[in-house]
């Protein structure tokens, strides 16, 4: 009897400690208003199709994922199972398989293990008081991609692209990866002189620029950060003229080039040292990098026979060309911008804008971050983009993105004075610490 009820008392004890642990782990995290992770279970009947095939692999999971787990690195959790290190890639995922966005106990956990950036700049972001940024912002996550080892292959082979390998067959990305050189130098150089704050203004495409007279304020920047069809020639009155960082997919960099031609965009922007970043989005990016690294022709894909270093005008060089990490864009949309729609049927196609990850990558890297062109409250008054000056267009809502939870954060940013978002008819600000409603 005795033994019982100390049995009992110790099985209370170990969930109890287990409670407790579980808490100290990600509690804290689900009390932050900044559309915190919360999914943090492991997926396994729920989310799968029923099958015997699925549970085969499942099973392969769970032994692949105890192996892995033991490398990721961590402030929060330090898992260690000596000995394990995997040699083979784990078996591969099926995006099929899931009928919603797959959350991993390690979902979110990153490598933090970005070179520290110090700033003695007061007004820096990185020391904004807000209690919600402060939890979400992890300012060492790992940034950028380059050789990897398999342990690493089998952990983000758990999450779709651009989150991580998913679906992806390892010796044919590993053909890219191996070649992407490892950054020598940070993304934005240091500022010398008394001024140590490095100012970046981050330049989206939105309508809103238009006949905004931006142009001079934008390039008064340290930094410029541009993305996708950053049309300038003929536009530099509202959006300026200068580019330092230009982010980019495989598709944004070739499909730019047709679809604005009609507004004057000719080529990427093109700035003499200008740093090049790559958003690791498909599989067809890995291919492209395979051509763009060897100086080679596109080998298969949709951009079979392409020369990718000819879409960067004379400007690649391999020192200023940036891969993101599959941690870091994780980061983004698990801690900021964790979209209803990842429980949707069509949760694989769902993923920040390439905007969203621009304006993260100026968060991580720069002291104080202005964003211009980003949507706001009143999006419906402008065209689509800047370009489409002549006739207004609608806003166009895709599917793999969402756009209202996008503005919204923009929003929210602005009024807790982490970002400065150009807006033309100021809203009346709410209290900026709020939960997000959805
Ligand atoms: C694999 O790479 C990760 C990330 O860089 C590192 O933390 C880990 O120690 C590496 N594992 C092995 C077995 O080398
Ligand atoms: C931008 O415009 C300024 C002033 O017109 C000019 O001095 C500068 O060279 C231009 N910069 C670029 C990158 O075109
Ligand atoms: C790339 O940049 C480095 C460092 O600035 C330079 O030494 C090298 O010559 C450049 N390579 C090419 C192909 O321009
Ligand atoms: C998805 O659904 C789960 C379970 O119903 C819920 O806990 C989670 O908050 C949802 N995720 C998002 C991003 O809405
Ligand atoms: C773009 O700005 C110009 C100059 O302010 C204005 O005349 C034009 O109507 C605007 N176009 C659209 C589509 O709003």
């Amino acid at each position: 009897m005795a033994i019982q009820t100390f049995r009992g008392f110790s099985l209370l004890l170990v969930i109890s400690v287990c409670t407790v642990l579980i808490f100290l782990t990600f509690g804290h995290l689900s009390s932050i208003g900044w559309n915190a992770f919360s999914g943090l279970t492991r997926q396994v009947d729920e989310e799968m199709v029923g099958s015997g095939e699925v549970e085969e692999t499942l099973t392969k999971i769970a032994d692949s994922t105890k192996t892995n787990g033991a490398e990721v690195k961590s402030d929060q959790t330090s898992r260690t199972t000596p000995g394990a290190v995997p040699e083979t890639p784990m078996p591969v995922l099926s995006r099929k398989s899931f009928k919603k966005a797959p959350r991993w106990d390690f979902d979110d956990i990153y490598n933090q293990d970005a070179p520290p950036r110090q700033t003695t700049c007061a007004e820096s972001l990185r020391n904004s008081e807000d209690e919600g940024f402060k939890k979400a912002f992890l300012p060492n996550v790992r940034m950028f991609m380059h050789r990897t080892n398999m342990s690493e292959w089998n952990r983000l082979s758990h999450f779709n692209n651009p989150f991580g390998f998913m679906e992806f067959k390892h010796d044919e990305v590993m053909l890219a990866v191996n070649l992407i050189p490892k950054p020598n130098e940070p993304l934005l150089p240091p500022k010398t002189g008394s001024d140590k704050c490095l100012r970046c203004a981050v330049v989206a495409t939105g309508g809103i620029l238009n006949g905004s007279k931006m142009g001079k304020e934008i390039d008064a920047h340290d930094y410029v950060f541009r993305m996708n069809g950053a049309a300038i020639k003929g536009y530099e009155e509202d959006v300026g003229n200068r580019t330092s960082v230009y982010v980019h997919t495989a598709h944004s960099i070739t499909t730019s080039l047709y679809l604005w031609r009609k507004f004057g965009y000719t080529s990427a922007p093109k700035d003499e040292g200008i740093k090049y970043v790559m958003i690791p989005e498909g599989m067809r990016d890995f291919l492209w990098m395979e051509g763009l690294f060897k100086g080679e022709r596109v080998t298969a894909g949709p951009y079979k026979n392409n020369r990718p270093r000819n879409y960067y005008s004379g400007q690649y060089n391999e020192t200023r060309f940036y891969v993101l990490h599959q941690d870091f864009l994780r980061y983004v949309r698990n801690r900021f911008l964790n979209s209803p729609h990842l429980n949707s049927s069509h949760w694989s196609i769902v993923r920040p804008t390439n905007g969203a990850f621009t304006i993260f990558l100026a968060l991580q890297t720069c002291d104080t971050v202005s964003a211009y062109g980003f949507m706001t409250e009143d999006f419906r008054k402008y065209s689509n983009y800047y370009v489409e000056r002549l006739r207004k267009t609608n806003v166009i809502f895709y599917a793999n993105h969402d756009y209202i939870m996008e503005k919204n954060l923009w929003k929210r940013l602005h009024d807790s004075k982490i970002i400065k978002l150009y807006q033309k008819t100021v809203p009346e600000t709410g209290s900026p610490s709020v939960t997000p409603k959805h």
